[in-house]
């Protein structure tokens, strides 16, 4: 099986889908290997480094492609890049299949097969593989950072000859993956931190990590299935926003993580809420692309409402190529070994992993995400 892997071409993007570590193991257990020159760089690995491990390096996407059996990329590529695939060679890549029809229909024009890597579930046997949460978790990380930049203050509390400055006020909705570790890294960085979230068990987590829970008067409306909230009345909501609001105002940080997967993101931070804020203080909406948890939020950008920061950055993992990238890559080698072997895929079509993952099949849309029976 020769494994290619192009340069991202989306705008900002840094990450590389495999590292040279990752080149070394699959080489090792006999796959070919093929990279776009230049497509670890952004990542700072180069194209000697991938060399040195048994890559071969080719400048031209075309030939890249030519002889390409499998094709591992961050984002998808576009409609072109997809022409260029031979006849049932196989894409692994992000693919949000859901909300992007002319994707799946390139796929299935070009005769390939696809497997998104957003749609690997959260199963513990396939923790390894799930690039949603490896990003997620640096992206926490780094929306802190961002926010910490962009305010002109401090966190922690500091006692000087001139005075004592008191610690910044965290406020964090959505304590997933993203939320956690936002929650830990400003903790680190020395802020107070408080933490809205509806599902019940998160309290406990919120707290082992040194943050208060903003409770909510609980309600039975609130269904959680596999550990994800999967509906919520409009009526909690609204409860939710009158209890959380007193906190915004105070708050010299508000970092909004909150989603209901397949859905619009829930709207949290009000405009209202945006103008309680202290002039100067910030708000980063990381669901932005989903619609944002912010009334004002704007995707990629950064706006001023009412005096107060709003970061609309989507792309944070981006950021921080090194280690997103390294993870990527470590989540693309499990799921790839885990699906096919150097003498091809497997195809085990009832395996949850597979059949969760699994968008286009030999030029067949087969996941119910894009509204077609599974193995049609
Ligand atoms: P997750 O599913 O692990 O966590 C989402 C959390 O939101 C859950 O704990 C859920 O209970 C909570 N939630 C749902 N409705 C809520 C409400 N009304 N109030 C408070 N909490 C609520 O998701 P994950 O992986 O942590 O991602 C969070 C968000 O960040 C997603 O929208 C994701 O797409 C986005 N994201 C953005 C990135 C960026 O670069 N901007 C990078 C990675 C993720």
């Amino acid at each position: 099986m020769r494994i290619a892997v192009p340069k991202e071409t989306k705008i900002k993007e840094n990450r590389v889908a495999i590292t040279p570590d990752v080149v070394k193991d699959l080489v090792n257990k006999g796959f070919q290997v093929s990279i776009q020159s230049d497509a670890g760089s952004s990542s700072f690995y180069s194209d000697s480094q991938y060399t040195a491990v048994g890559a071969t390096v080719i400048n031209d996407l075309a030939s890249l492609y030519k002889e390409a059996d499998i094709v591992l990329r961050v984002n998808a590529p576009l409609p072109d890049e997809i022409a260029l695939m031979k006849k049932n060679a196989v894409l692994i890549s992000f693919m949000f299949a859901g909300t992007n029809p002319a994707l799946v229909e390139a796929c299935c024009k070009a005769e390939i097969s696809a497997f998104s890597m957003d749609a690997v579930p959260r199963i513990s046997r396939a923790q390894k593989m799930d690039a949603l949460s490896s990003q997620a978790n640096l992206a926490g990380y780094k929306s802190v950072l961002l926010a910490a930049d962009t305010i002109g203050k401090i966190l922690p509390m500091m006692t000087t000859a001139a005075g004592t400055i008191r610690p910044s006020k965290v406020v964090i909705f959505g304590a997933g993956v993203a939320g956690l570790q936002a929650i830990a890294t400003a903790k680190r960085l020395g802020a107070v931190v408080e933490v809205s979230d509806i599902r019940p068990d998160t309290k406990e987590q919120v707290e082992s990590l040194g943050g208060k829970f903003i409770e909510v008067p609980a309600d039975d409306t609130i269904k959680v299935e596999g550990g994800y909230v999967k509906s919520v009345s409009e009526d909690f909501l609204r409860k939710q926003q009158e209890t959380v609001a007193k906190h915004v105002k105070e708050a010299d940080i508000v970092i909004t993580t909150a989603l209901i997967p397949g859905k619009k993101a829930p709207v949290l931070v009000s405009d209202e809420m945006v103008k309680s804020m202290r002039f100067g203080s910030v708000i980063l909406d990381m669901a932005v692309e989903q619609g944002g948890n912010v009334v004002g939020s704007e995707l990629n950008k950064t706006v001023q409402k009412h005096g107060v920061t709003i970061i609309g950055e989507s792309n944070i993992p981006s950021l921080l190529p090194m280690n997103a990238s390294d993870l990527y890559a470590k989540n693309i080698q499990t799921f790839l070994y885990h699906l096919a072997s150097k003498d091809g895929f497997k195809w085990e079509m009832d395996e949850e992993i597979t059949k969760s993952s699994l968008i286009v099949h030999q030029g067949k849309a087969v996941h119910p995400s894009v509204n077609k029976p599974i193995h049609a």
